[in-house]
């Protein structure tokens, strides 16, 4: 199983001097934090996509990690969140068949979330995908933002990753290249079935300042929680 981790986003929201995955939360970046979960799943292989200038630096935060037995490679990620996930897919080796594409921004995503993803792969799904409820009503709106449909909110989840795929049908997915916010929608364009597992709300994704104090206050409650 390979996982490829997109970090190559620039955070523009998130107001720092430098991108999000490199912003520090808690003394570590927001990239060894999320390089944590990922390797706690046990992957054959991590590929890190990270912005051209910031190569080096991702290599020094690998180079510090516990692989155990994972291969990892650095490479640079494009403009969109998809051509980074290609830059990714395009690295990985030739025998890995599943793999999980992760938000870097989602850096405390539990490993449980990991498992429930590659279960559902091992069980036979060609795609799964974490999910969490709905508390708000969601509306769906025209241009001139008149509401033109209220989905039932018990049918509705709110996506998160890692979204895991056998690696032929996502990497045909992308060849595709429709545009899409995540990449079980480029699955489903294809008409592939995707399932959705539990997800976590700690699984969030980092994005404002707010959600930076969210997180370290997550934080603070794992190591309190400690014996
Ligand atoms: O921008 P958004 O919040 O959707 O980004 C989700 C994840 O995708 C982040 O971890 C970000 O670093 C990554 N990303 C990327 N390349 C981009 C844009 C986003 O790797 N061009």
């Amino acid at each position: 199983m390979g996982v490829v981790v997109v970090a190559a986003g620039s955070g523009t929201r998130l107001g720092a001097d430098r991108p999000k995955a490199f912003v520090e939360l808690a003394g570590v970046t927001i990239l060894e934090h999320a390089l944590r979960g990922v390797l706690a799943s046990r992957p054959g292989e991590v590929v890190v996509v990270v912005p051209q200038a910031f190569v080096d630096e991702a290599r020094s935060i690998v180079a510090c990690l516990d692989l155990a037995d994972a291969r990892a490679e650095v490479v640079p990620g494009g403009a969109e969140r998809s051509e980074s996930v290609s830059a990714g897919l395009a690295v990985l080796s030739d025998h890995v068949d599943r793999v999980l594409v992760h938000d870097a921004a989602r850096c405390l995503t539990p490993v449980g979330v990991f498992e429930r993803v590659l279960a559902a792969l091992a069980a036979g799904a060609v795609g799964a995908v974490p999910g969490v409820a709905v508390i708000d009503t969601v509306k769906v709106i025209d241009a001139g933002g008149l509401i033109v449909d209220t989905p039932l909110r018990e049918s509705l989840r709110a996506v998160q990753t890692p979204q895991g795929f056998v690696r032929g049908i996502l990497t045909a997915a992308h060849a595709a290249g429709a545009a899409a916010t995540d990449d079980a929608a480029l699955v489903e364009a294809l008409g592939h079935d995707v399932l959705v597992v539990e997800g976590d709300h700690r699984a969030l994704k980092v994005t404002t300042p707010d959600d930076l104090a969210r997180a370290e206050r997550l934080l603070t409650d794992r190591w309190s929680a400690l014996p």
